[in-house]
């Protein structure tokens, strides 16, 4: 018996999901099928409704509707709250929708598992303050940086995320990573772009959709410290903007989100099928094709 899942966006011909969990099928041998779906701008519930009822077991959600499910499903995972987005939705037996949030723990296993990057301690921009920002900001937060600064070019936005993940860290703390031990705490703040100035960071994330323009952040020339990462959640078959600007700029290491892309697929599968594929072949897979 063979359990359908799909991903759900517009646009979604792009999308390279239906590669990497058949390339997960076929290492860990779940019998699934995954397809893809042109999800109805105005009806994303009607959607969804339709593929449950044909007994679709999850999916995959991609821009633009990781809010409306957020809005759709009563019942979410404490990683979608805080996103304020759902990105993978499970089909419970009998029927249930839960809605989780993988992102965040994409990025960061991509981060720190795949290329051995230590947050904790660490000074952290965080570039953005749109949806694909704030599923990353309470994993960051979680890992421990001394510093997280949340940049935008709207400053208002960067300012009201900060402030909300302040709030929530107070709310709950006990997700930190460093929240048994007395390790320091982590500075969070929000600021437009035009406040950066002589401030040094180690790792910059670029979380803006600046790049879908051919575009860059406007930051200023120095703000990456020796030894400095840049990590771009855009990815491309060419270096995207920002990762041409971090090796410009002085960057030991440039990263673009296809390891993240995958990392976050893998924790999706995990959650429908409860097995845990390997990422790296898959990375590689894709970096080749
Ligand atoms: P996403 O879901 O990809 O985060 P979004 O919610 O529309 O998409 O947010 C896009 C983000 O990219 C915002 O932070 C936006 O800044 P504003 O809030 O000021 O609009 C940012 N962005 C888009 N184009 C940009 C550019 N050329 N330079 C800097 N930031 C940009």
């Amino acid at each position: 018996m063979t359990d359908r899942y799909a991903v759900i966006g517009n646009p979604i011909a792009h999308s390279k999901s239906p590669i990497i969990h058949a390339a997960f099928a076929a290492q860990t041998g779940e019998p699934i099928e995954y397809g893809r779906i042109l999800g109805d701008l105005n009806d994303f519930a009607g959607d969804v409704r339709r593929f449950v009822a044909e007994g679709g077991r999850g999916l995959n959600v991609t821009v633009p509707f990781k809010t409306d499910a957020f809005e759709l499903l009563d019942d979410l995972s404490e990683q979608a709250r805080a996103a304020g987005a759902v990105n993978t939705l499970i089909v419970r037996d009998g029927g249930l929708l839960h809605g989780d949030n993988t992102d965040g723990v994409g990025l960061l296993r991509d981060l720190t598992e795949n290329h051995g990057f230590a947050l904790a301690g660490k000074r952290v921009l965080l570039l953005g303050a749109g949806g694909a920002a704030r599923g990353l900001l309470r994993p960051l937060f979680d890992a421990g940086p001394a510093e997280l600064l949340i940049a935008n070019r709207t400053a208002e936005k960067a300012e009201a995320l900060a402030t909300q993940l302040a709030t929530s860290a107070i709310a709950s703390p006990e997700t930190r990573a460093d929240a048994q031990t007395d390790q320091q705490e982590t500075a969070v703040s929000g600021c437009g772009l035009n406040a950066l100035r002589d401030q040094r960071f180690d790792l910059i994330i670029n979380a803006t959709s600046s790049g879908l323009d051919d575009q860059v952040p406007a930051i200023p020339d120095h703000c990456l410290a020796a030894g400095g990462w840049v990590y771009d959640l855009l990815y491309a078959n060419e270096p995207t903007p920002f990762c041409r600007w971090g090796q410009t700029h002085g960057a030991v290491r440039v990263l673009d989100g296809l390891g993240m892309l995958v990392e976050q697929a893998a924790e999706s599968f995990w959650l429908w099928r409860g097995v845990r594929p390997q990422t790296a072949p898959v990375i590689d897979l894709l970096r080749r094709r």
